[in-house]
């Protein structure tokens, strides 16, 4: 069964079997890769295969469209679009926290 390490993830490593959407894995195994939508279309699971790209399958056109070629030719892949054959080790950005919803309290002058 390929190993699955996560590296931003404090390098979690789990074991799917052999065709798994890296996706469907980290999900399963809360490995933590960030997703919106599941199937190709927004690009949040962008992920970059540090180790591994060899173990994963072709390039699917939907990739193709939101990774550039730069991307795919340094590992790019969209974890929801890619299926494992062997071992991998991914990386990805993670999401700011707190974002825009960051409030900003003024002081009250006290009476
Ligand atoms: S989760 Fe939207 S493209 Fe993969």
């Amino acid at each position: 069964m390929p190993d699955i390490t996560f590296i931003t993830n404090d390098g979690k490593v789990v074991s799917a079997p052999q065709d798994s959407n890296l996706l469907r894995v980290s999900l399963r195994e809360k490995g933590g890769i960030p997703f919106k939508c599941g199937g190709g279309l927004c690009g949040t699971c962008k992920c970059l295969i540090e180790e591994g790209r060899e173990n994963t399958d072709a390039v699917k056109k939907k990739e193709e469209k939101l990774l550039s070629a730069e991307e795919l030719e340094q590992g790019y892949r969209l974890a929801c679009q890619t299926f494992l054959k062997g071992d991998v080790k991914v990386s990805w950005e993670e999401a700011p926290k707190g974002g825009t919803s960051a409030r900003q309290v003024q002081p009250k002058a006290e009476a």
